[in-house]
């Protein structure tokens, strides 16, 4: 293994950047020549490749964004679009590449490995929707920023004696909604793993406002079936509480990585490039408990997600 390449595609994730900065500087500690592909696979078939330097990757690991850009390509899922990627990989002579993204981008990874390519696949993405690890870069910093906003919606909330329904992202994963609303104390939170108790959900909010609790908040995964608004005026008609919603968007998806994402990235992009110099073939990094794993690619693709029922039962508990 002489070259490789790394590049970030899909949604981009907090954290994305140092995993980059693990991948360029762990290369070039171990005197292999590594290319940036930038806006991912669509970059890739561009040949927008260049080669990375120690201070190539300076100053990037506080920053949200990935530094390389990303896409999503159709030009790639074509047979055509793929030749050339292929074409590109070999006309700078990459034999090994870090594919940084969530499932999409990880399953075109798997498909260059059918193809020859010596793929590394690292989990980056806020959902935290990929089986085989229990946490994907950029998770932490979004349940974060969910956080911050969530505690400035309460102050409002109390003020006016409203309730708040705070629409979170994660496309079908509900992880993001489950982790901030039990780190931020919501009264409810809807997650596309769970059917929808209109009844239960007014009954919470109705106990709260009875022992006299100012705000009530209930966190929605996008992902959910029941609208946002929909919701909002089902609990205003059912409580009399007025009802807002706020939607957190593109919010969660920047600004700078938490400690635990850096750490993670930091980890992850270093076991990328040990494995690329071992004889071992296209693999999966995550992390389980506190070690980071790898296993094959294709297994770790198809793995289905477990959903963490407890955690939902303790947010429960807690917020009675
Ligand atoms: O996968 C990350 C994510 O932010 C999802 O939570 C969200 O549903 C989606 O990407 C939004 O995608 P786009 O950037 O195409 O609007």
């Amino acid at each position: 293994m002489k070259t490789i390449g790394v590049l970030t595609s899909g949604g981009d994730a907090p954290g994305m950047n140092a995993a980059i900065r693990a991948v360029v500087r762990s290369a070039i500690y171990n005197k292999i020549q590594v290319y940036g592909i930038r806006r991912g696979y669509e970059g890739l078939l561009e040949g927008d490749i260049e080669e990375m330097e120690v201070s190539s990757v300076s100053d990037i690991i506080q920053r949200g964004g990935t530094m390389l850009r990303t896409a999503r390509s159709e030009e790639f899922m074509e047979p055509a679009g793929f030749q050339r990627a292929l074409d590109m990989l070999e006309n700078f002579g990459i034999n090994g590449l870090v594919v940084i993204g969530g499932d999409g981008s990880l399953r075109g990874g798997l498909e260059l490995s059918k193809a020859g390519i010596k793929v590394m696949g690292l989990p980056g993405t806020i959902d935290n929707d990929l089986a085989y690890t229990e946490f994907s870069i950029g998770f932490d910093t979004a349940v974060n920023t969910v956080l911050s906003a969530i505690s400035n919606i309460r102050d409002t909330s109390s003020s006016h004696g409203r309730c708040t329904v705070v629409e979170v992202m994660g496309r079908n994963c509900g992880d993001i909604a489950l982790y901030s609303g039990l780190a931020g104390g919501a009264e409810y939170i809807l997650t596309p793993e769970e059917e929808v108790d209109i009844t239960a959900i007014c009954k919470k909010i109705i106990q709260g406002k009875n022992r006299g609790k100012l705000h009530s908040l209930v966190i929605r995964a996008e992902g959910v079936a029941l609208g946002s608004s929909e919701l909002a005026d089902m609990i205003e008609c059912r409580t009399g509480l007025e009802t807002r919603v706020v939607v957190l968007g593109y919010t969660q998806r920047g600004g700078s990585p938490t400690a635990r994402d850096r750490i993670l990235a930091s980890r992850m992009g270093y076991r990328a490039v040990e494995l690329l110099l071992s004889d071992s073939s296209s693999r999966a990094i995550g992390i389980k408990g506190a070690e980071i794993i790898d296993i094959d690619l294709m297994e770790a693709l198809e793995m289905k997600r477990v959903w963490n029922g407890s955690i939902m039962d303790l947010a429960d508990i807690l917020s009675i």
